[in-house]
């Protein structure tokens, strides 16, 4: 099984959704997020293959229809019901998949010869991400302002993960990155990292 990353945006308190959808609107963390999941790192070949990103059910229903499937990344959804209706506006769409279990989501991603897999929530699908050996990093988005949600990213292990340097996650993403805290409109908010400890 190939390593993969947690990329995912919370509040100190670890929260990240609200009535299930997103407590917030931060245009450059989109923007970051888009970059992330979809650059193909350097040794890999970004025209024929793509980057694998791996969601619950509720959060696939939770991006805008003309969004999903999320465009130049292998989608991976997962729900225990097999005959759930992904509702793709193109139905001979190849670049969706459901499965029934994460472990399945981490064996089509290997399928696909993916670069890089990302599992990109929710809650339900980061607890079980988040305590395999093989997730390696967190690409954290920091929300610094306080902002209600219902929904939490587990704990991070500090036993397990260390908050890495700017210059690591710059690294990571092959992209200059803003650093330190950042403003859109109310919002404070920082792009941020960890990394597993055993994997350094
Ligand atoms: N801030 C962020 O970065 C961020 C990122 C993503 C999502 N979110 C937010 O998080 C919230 C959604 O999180 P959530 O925890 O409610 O839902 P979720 O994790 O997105 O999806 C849960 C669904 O995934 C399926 N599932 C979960 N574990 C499974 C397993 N072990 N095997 C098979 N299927 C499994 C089930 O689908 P079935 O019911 O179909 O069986 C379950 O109902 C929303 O508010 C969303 O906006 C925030």
């Amino acid at each position: 099984m190939t390593n993969f990353a947690l990329v995912v945006a919370a509040t100190e308190e670890l929260g990240i959704g609200l009535l299930s959808t997103l407590p917030w609107r931060i245009p450059k963390d989109m923007a970051f997020f888009k970059h992330v999941t979809t650059h193909v790192p350097q040794g890999s070949d970004s025209a024929t293959q793509k980057n694998a990103v791996i969601m619950g059910r509720v959060t696939w229903e939770s991006i805008p229809p003309k969004f999903r499937p999320l465009n130049d990344r292998f989608n991976i959804i997962v729900s225990r019901n097999p005959s759930y209706d992904m509702k793709l506006a193109d139905s001979t769409d190849q670049s969706t998949v459901l499965v029934g279990d994460m472990e399945d989501a981490f064996i089509e991603a290997r399928k696909q010869n993916s670069p890089r897999v990302f599992v990109i929530g929710g809650a339900q699908v980061y607890k079980i991400a988040i305590k395999h050996a093989k997730c390696t990093h967190i690409i954290l988005t920091r929300v610094r302002s306080k902002v209600d949600c219902d929904t939490f990213f587990p704990e991070i292990s500090d036993e397990e993960f260390r908050l890495a340097s700017h210059e690591e996650l710059e690294a990571y993403v092959e992209q200059p990155v803003p650093k330190g805290i950042q403003t859109h409109k109310e919002l404070q908010y920082e792009f941020t990292m960890y990394v597993r400890k055993m994997f350094m």
